[in-house]
């Protein structure tokens, strides 16, 4: 059979716990289905970098970009200053590889609880389709060094360069910072483009953005023009929302969308805000998606508050690993690991479920419970 390279980033805190368990589950499948995984390790994350001062060399990037796909756990730790791994392993992956769309299905599975009903029954079933290059993503923003009200801002960076040294100061020696967010036509049409070729083989006829230029007319304006006459292309409708309201709505009409194109932060908070509506974000799956390598992460972070407990819900990774091998094109081991999950969740006694889902299940029971149904 067909062997894949995937590089392996476990990461932090419950990283490697959920990674263990979706890893052992994709080999069962690819011995089930005819392929073999070779897993392509690699230390990032806080233990290697308070150890070495490394981050994310070069060359393992480099690397990566002959593999067919990258899994990762998740990066950040209490010890670290928040940014360094985030923006130096996660977000440097995402836009080296120029994965322009952040992928997060926001499902109901069998016995998890939901928090809210949803309104046309008992399922939920919406795609969070997150813009990922761009918006106040892009790294440029500066704040002033104590006791001193100047900022500089070296523009000249990446994607994105205003021409030289921008300098300024806050009147009255106040301290403050600024970040900058952009939308560029390309980029808005890619991913309004994918989340209307998604629509459409879900067999609907709208999307539906994530929006605020009523506060923010320049670059939502933006988004808005772009995406109209993107999804017109497509003969897809288009509806605009505040992201305001939208979490409104969803909070009392969780299965109100289908497919949710959205601007990079709006879909990061977005998502978050379904996943909890879905069942927690131990069972939110997540994929990053580009021409070159894309990487596959559930969207829940470290989550050092239950690292080392067991408590972590491995569901969310076990599904991000389905992802991934949809993606590298293993269709029918895909579907037995989200079957054999499915199948986990509708027929194990009550006590046996995860404890997210008010179970006694741990992140390896739960693994290993899933792993037996494929085998
Ligand atoms: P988080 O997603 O780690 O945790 C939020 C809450 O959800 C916590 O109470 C946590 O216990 C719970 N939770 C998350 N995943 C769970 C799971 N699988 N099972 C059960 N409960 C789960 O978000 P946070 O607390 O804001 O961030 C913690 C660290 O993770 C920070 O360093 C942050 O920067 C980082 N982070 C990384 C990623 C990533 O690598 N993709 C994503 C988000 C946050
Ligand atoms: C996510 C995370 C990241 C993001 C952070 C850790 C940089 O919250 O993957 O959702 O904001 O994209
Ligand atoms: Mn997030």
């Amino acid at each position: 059979g067909k062997n894949y390279v995937v590089a392996r980033i476990p990461g932090d805190g419950i990283g490697p716990e959920v990674i263990g368990e979706t890893s052992r589950i994709l080999e069962a499948a690819g011995r089930k289905h005819g392929f073999s995984l070779t897993w392509a390790d690699y230390p990032f994350g806080a233990d290697h970098y308070l150890k070495t001062g490394e981050i994310l060399p070069a060359s393992a990037v480099e690397e990566m970009g002959s593999m067919d796909a990258l899994l990762l756990g998740a990066v950040g730790d209490p010890r670290v200053k928040p940014g360094i791994l985030e923006r130096g392993i996660l977000l440097t992956i995402r836009f080296h590889f120029d994965q322009y769309v952040n992928l997060r299905p926001a499902k109901s599975y069998p016995r998890v609880p939901l928090p809210v009903a949803p309104k046309g029954g008992k399922d939920l079933d919406t795609l969070v389709v997150r813009e990922n290059t761009e918006d106040f993503y892009i790294g440029i923003g500066s704040r002033t060094e104590k006791g001193s009200a100047d900022f500089s801002l070296d523009t000249k960076r990446g994607l994105y360069s205003l021409e030289g040294t921008l300098r300024g100061s806050f009147s009255g020696g106040v301290e403050g910072a600024f970040q900058l967010g952009v939308a560029s036509e390309p980029a808005v049409r890619r991913v309004v483009a994918y989340g209307c070729r998604a629509a459409k083989a879900r067999g609907e006829d709208k999307i539906t953005l994530a929006s605020k230029s009523n506060a923010l007319p320049q670059i939502y304006g933006f988004w808005e023009d772009i995406a109209q006459d993107e999804a017109a292309r497509h003969g897809m409708g288009l509806g605009i929302v505040n992201v305001d309201a939208m979490c409104y709505h969803l909070v009392r009409t969780p299965d109100l969308y289908g497919v949710v194109v959205a601007p990079n932060m709006f879909g990061d908070i977005v998502s978050d805000l379904l996943a909890g509506l879905a069942g927690g974000l131990g069972v939110a799956a997540g994929a990053d998606i580009g021409d070159g390598l894309s990487m596959f992460e559930p969207i829940h972070g470290s989550a050092p508050d239950i690292a080392g407990t067991g408590k972590a819900n491995p569901i969310a990774a076990i599904l991000t690993g389905a992802l991934l091998l949809e993606h590298i094109g293993e269709r029918t081991a895909a579907k037995a690991v989200e079957d054999s999950l499915t199948a986990f969740l509708a027929e194990s006694a009550p006590g046996d479920l995860p404890v997210e889902f008010g179970g006694q299940g741990t992140t390896r029971a739960v693994g290993e419970a899933i792993l037996k149904r494929i085998q």
